[in-house]
């Protein structure tokens, strides 16, 4: 549907400043905060851990030059992605957890809103910090509150007490404030767009759009104790 649909489109570039096809709260800010983590002195390699249709990707790669690489359950979203990144790039379908890289491979590795799929975050995090290069940066935009529950603070979430366990450096941004303005954007957007998605016949995509913001219908101070989203920035050393 993402890709057929103007309205979403729309919706994607009013929302999130950006159209990745997002299915989260991945918006330009956040994403442009990757940039400074990869090395445009030579062609860089990225990982995109749940990467959809390749959308992100392909805006870092254009803003970097870097070799794109990516991976998602969906087999559609795969198909999309090769379809449309013909060159320097490597998408593959596959499970977390399930699939492997050389160790080394990357300068870059990005989890948009997917670590809480790994079956086991743990292992999964070994698995990144082997893929990454020395010198190499892991970053994740990571929320609590509605697939995983809310904890205390950015370091009592379930990734920050593995990488401790892990000794395991971590660097970590509170935007949960971002997070909020971001899901007013959406409401806004998908309100004023309702009449596009309609005619499109997506009128019920476009209600589950909505209905996904009703977090932001309280106040901040309210919504920040259920809700929370951090970026955790780790420099691989060794
Ligand atoms: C919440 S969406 C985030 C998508 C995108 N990274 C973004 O920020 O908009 C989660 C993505 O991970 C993929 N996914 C979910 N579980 C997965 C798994 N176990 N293995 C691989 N991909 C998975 C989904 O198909 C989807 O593209």
């Amino acid at each position: 549907m993402a890709q057929s649909s103007e309205a979403f489109r729309h919706f994607c570039e009013e929302a999130f400043g950006n159209d990745f096809s997002q299915d989260g709260f991945s918006d330009t800010t956040q994403v442009d905060r990757i940039l400074q983590y990869i090395p445009t002195d030579r062609q860089a390699r990225i990982l995109d851990i749940g990467c959809g249709n390749g959308k992100m990707l392909g805006y870092l790669q254009k803003k970097t030059g870097a070799h794109i690489y990516g991976f998602d359950y969906s087999q559609n979203a795969i198909d999309t992605a090769r379809a449309t990144f013909k060159t320097d790039s490597d998408f593959k379908q596959a499970c977390i957890g399930e699939i492997d890289y050389p160790a080394g491979t990357f300068d870059v590795i990005v989890s948009m809103d997917t670590m809480y799929f790994a079956p086991d975050m743990a292992a999964f995090t070994d698995h990144i910090m082997k893929w990454l290069k020395k010198g190499g940066t892991f970053f994740t935009c990571y929320q609590e509150g509605d697939v995983v529950p809310k904890t205390e603070n950015a370091d009592t979430s379930q990734l920050a007490q593995i990488l401790r366990h892990k000794s395991i450096h971590y660097d970590c941004t509170d935007i949960t404030r971002e997070s909020y303005d971001l899901l007013l954007r959406k409401k806004k957007a998908a309100i004023s767009l309702k009449y596009e998605f309609e005619q499109e016949g997506n009128g019920d995509w476009c209600d589950m759009l909505i209905a996904q913001t009703e977090y932001a219908d309280k106040p901040f101070e309210e919504y920040r104790k259920e809700l929370a989203r951090y970026v955790y920035v780790v420099r691989k050393n060794k």
